[in-house]
Order: structure tokens, then C-alpha cells, then sequence
């Protein structure tokens, strides 16, 4: 904890890796990382500090206001610049949207894959054999036969191409990897809530932007990358005009909305890009049960893309498996963590995956699972329709819809025992509240009954007349 001023200046000197504004911001952050600093800590006036580190009031002026910007700082007329209170950081968006509540009779909440479209493990298991699995720290920490097949449909660059613990862990490793303290990134609005915890986590400027049917929009992604920033998570972007450092986007199936991208669009978007140093990052959470085709904005942004796909929905949440491609110098960095950490993802596992995706009986159950899923989003979204509640949204196991309340339609939908989660912890923009997230990928029949709740639900709580 802070001494005194001079103590403090000393000890973010010490810290002081480059006289710029961005080094005196990650001088300050280590400061809160090691406990020279701590919340409710005032900072010295700017002409203290500038005069001390021997840096142009400018340059801390800007230090500040990305601090400000991530949220570390904040300056109170009165009290002046402090060091924030600790958000609490975590899932908590997470826990909002996917905590459990076992008590539904009808928990379409969770958005989670149906256990009964999982393909059966046990026959790949019985052709295991013992020779065949790895079990040495020197083997590759792919299988190369796994990478050989994950190579046939993959719709980026694959050059440098890797397995990692599904995609969350994919994303944390690339986030940490690419993204420091103030940076600005780009996201979908609404977007998957863990990743909004991630990158609050990370203290980086989250910019929102609206998706429609065909992914990202083309104009607010135009007006994001110009900047000033709008629709961030933290409410203190006006007039921020740094580069974007990161696009975040789900290239089909979009949790929650149902959004896949269209080939049309991406070229859109990486018309777009093109112009800028962002690095993409997809997340394919719902791979081979997506109805869509693969598809990825990496062959028209020279491989500029990060290219995520999960196994999760597709081959089983407890393999814990996702494929991650990217630019050669984003893969030394995840890769070179990782060994830090875990190494690989079991090969053993490995060995099972790759066994779901060359066995003709798996393949098939895989693809049977695929148009099931398609089949029940589009019995519950026509039964909705018929009721008057237009769902949009084309792909995967969630429909986002529409409501007059979300409390009220949440409590309503709870009450006759069936669970869905409020919109609010994926929303990034401000004003778009109004919608509840189902996963109809987990009802496999009694569409009607559940659209009439559903339809109730929407108008519960004050009945505008008209459901976007
Ligand atoms: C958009 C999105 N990204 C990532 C994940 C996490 O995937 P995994 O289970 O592979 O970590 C999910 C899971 O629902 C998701 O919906």
C-alpha cells in the first residue's frame, strides 16, 4: 500500500518501461499487480508526475485517460484521480446468464447440446487400442493424423494450427495473448457474456457493435473502427480514437442470436477491416451442428484471422476439445503460454475426437444431430411466428426473442417451470434490452405448448403492440 508521494513516484520510476503514455499506464498497472497501489490510492496531481518522470504532462494526461479508459482509475472533482474499487472481476455475466437452476421442468436456459444427439463414444472407445496412445511429454502436441483431418474443411489458413481445451480456453489464450490493458477491441452486440467477463477481466475498451441475420453491420463496424469509440461495457469511451486492436465475432450460429454470416457480408466486413491492423477472431462455437457452411474472413484478410472451433456442441462438452488457427506470431505467443501451463490437450482425448471424425457411423450421427437441431429452431420459431412473435436469427440451438419485459417474461416462463435466460448480461450496447435467449436445441417436441408460454411471456409485463 502507498507510503507517500514520493515513495509512490519512485516505485512507478522503477516500473517505468518506455517514456510514453501507454508505458506509464502499464507502470501504474504492475504497481496495482504488486501492491504499491491499491484502491482508493489518490494519484499526484499531473504536473507532480510529469515533473518527476521526467515526461510531458501530455504524455500522463494520456497515461491517465487510458487507465480511466479500462476502468483501473477514476477522477473525482473532489477527491481527485484515484485508483478504482476492484470491480469484482469473474464470470459474472456468466453466472447471470448461465448459473444453474435445476427446479425447471423445462430448463431451456442453459444452452447447452442434447445429451441424445451426442455421438455414442463407446464404439470409437472399444477400437482403441493401447499402442496407439501417446503417453511421453516429447510426443506432438497434436496428433498429426487429428491435424490432417481437421486440415480438409478448415476455412482459414491452416498452416499453424493447434488443439487447445475447448473454446473458451482457445479465446482466454488468445486474449491474453494479443490484448493489454486499455486496448480497444470490437465486439458483437449482444455478445456471448463470458467473453465480455474475459476482456473485463483484461481491462480493455469493449466497443460494441450490432449484428443483424447476416452477422456484424456493416455501417456501425465502419463508424466502431473509425471511432470515438460508442457502446463500450465501461461508459467512459467518449472521444477515445485508439486503433482497434481485436474484432471478436461468431461466424456462424451466433450465441445468442442466430446470426451466420453470409458470403456477401464477409466481404463487407473485411472490405472493412482490410483498411485497419485489427486481428479477427472467430469463434465457430457450434462447428459441425451449425447449418451454415464454414466460413471465416482469414482468405480475404491475408490470413489476418484468428479461426476457432470448438468440438463442444458437435462431439461432447467433456472432450473439452477446440481447434485454433492463427497468424504465425499469434500462434508462437499462445503456444509458448501454454507450455507455461497445461502443455497440450490430452491426446488421449485427442485420439477420441479423432476417431468421431473419421468414423462413417459417428459422422453420420453427427449430421443427424445437425439437421434435428435445425429441425426444432424452426418449429419453435414458425409456432412463434403463428403467434405473432417474429424471431430472427438463421442457425444453431439458441432463438433470441423478443420481449416486452425480460424480468416479467423470465419470472412468467419460471412459474409454469420452464427456464430461459434474460437478455441483459449479453447485451454490450445500451438500449438493447428486450429479449429472452432459449435454447430450442434442447426441445425435441410439444413446440406449441412452449410457444403459447412463450408468446404470453413476451407480452407479459406491458404489451407494446409490436415485438421487434
Ligand atoms: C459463443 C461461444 N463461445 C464459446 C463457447 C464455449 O465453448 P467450449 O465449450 O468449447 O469452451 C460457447 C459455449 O456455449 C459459446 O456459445
Amino acid at each position: 500500500m502507498l507510503q507517500s508521494v514520493k515513495e509512490l513516484l519512485s516505485g512507478l520510476e522503477e516500473r517505468l518501461e518506455e517514456p510514453t503514455a501507454r508505458g506509464l499506464a502499464r507502470a501504474v498497472s504492475r504497481g496495482l499487480r504488486d501492491g504499491l497501489l491499491g484502491a482508493g490510492d489518490r494519484l499526484p496531481p499531473i504536473r507532480t508526475v510529469a515533473i518527476e518522470l521526467g515526461l510531458s504532462p501530455t504524455t500522463v494526461s494520456a497515461a491517465w485517460a487510458l487507465l480511466a479508459r479500462s476502468g483501473a482509475i477514476s477522477t473525482d472533482g473532489r477527491r481527485g484521480t484515484t485508483i478504482a474499487t476492484e470491480p469484482g472481476f469473474g464470470s459474472v455475466r456468466y453466472r447471470r446468464a448461465l448459473g444453474r437452476n435445476s427446479s425447471f421442468d423445462l430448463d431451456l436456459s442453459t444452452g447447452v447440446p442434447d445429451e441424445n444427439l451426442l455421438p455414442d463414444l463407446s464404439r470409437v472407445l472399444r477400437s482403441m487400442t493401447v499402442t496407439a496412445t501417446p503417453s511421453s511429454y516429447l510426443d506432438d502436441p497434436v496428433l498429426p493424423e487429428l491435424l490432417d483431418v481437421l486440415r480438409r474443411d478448415w476455412p482459414a489458413n491452416a498452416a499453424h494450427l493447434t488443439v487447445v481445451d475447448g473454446a473458451m480456453d482457445a479465446l482466454d489464450l488468445v486474449c491474453r495473448s494479443v490484448l493489454r490493458l486499455g486496448d480497444r477491441v470490437i465486439v458483437e452486440s449482444p455478445c456471448f457474456p463470458p467473453l465480455l467477463d474475459l476482456l473485463e477481466a483484461l481491462r480493455v475498451d469493449v466497443v460494441g457493435v450490432p449484428v443483424d441475420d447476416e452477422g456484424l453491420r456493416v455501417e456501425p463496424l465502419a463508424a466502431a473502427l473509425a471511432g470515438p469509440a460508442n457502446g463500450s461495457t465501461n461508459g467512459s469511451r467518449a472521444g477515445s480514437t485508439a486503433a482497434t486492436v481485436a474484432v471478436f465475432l461468431q461466424p456462424r450460429a451466433q450465441n445468442p442470436t442466430g446470426a451466420s454470416l453470409s458470403a456477401g457480408r464477409a466481404a463487407e466486413l473485411a472490405e472493412l477491416i482490410r483498411g485497419t491492423n485489427a486481428l479477427i477472431i472467430e469463434d465457430d462455437s457450434a462447428g459441425a451442428v451449425a447449418a451454415s457452411d464454414a466460413i471465416s474472413l482469414g482468405p480475404l484478410l491475408a490470413d489476418r484471422a484468428v479461426h476457432i472451433r470448438s468440438f463442444s456442441k458437435s462431439h461432447g462438452p467433456d472432450l473439452r476439445l477446440a481447434a485454433i488457427s492463427a497468424p504465425p506470431e499469434v500462434m508462437h505467443e499462445i503456444t509458448g503460454r501454454r507450455q507455461l501451463g497445461q502443455g497440450w490437450s490430452s491426446r488421449l482425448l485427442q485420439r477420441i475426437l479423432l476417431g468421431l471424425l473419421t468414423d462413417p457411423v459417428s459422422i453420420r450421427e453427427v449430421a443427424e444431430a445437425r439437421e434435428e437441431y435445425a429441425r426444432r429452431r424452426a418449429l419453435l420459431v414458425g409456432a412463434l411466428a403463428d403467434r405473432g412473435v417474429t424471431v430472427n436469427g438463421r442457425d444453431g440451438m439458441n432463438i433470441w426473442v423478443p420481449v416486452a419485459d425480460e424480468p416479467a417474461a423470465v419470472l412468467r416462463l419460471a412459474s409454469q417451470g420452464i427456464g430461459v435466460t434474460a437478455g441483459a448480461p449479453f447485451a454490450v450496447l445500451p438500449g438493447q434490452s428486450g429479449f429472452v435467449r432459449v435454447t430450442a436445441g434442447l426441445l425435441a417436441d410439444r413446440h406449441d405448448q412452449v410457444a403459447d408460454a412463450l408468446a404470453a411471456a413476451a407480452r407479459a409485463g406491458g404489451w407494446p403492440g409490436v415485438l421487434r
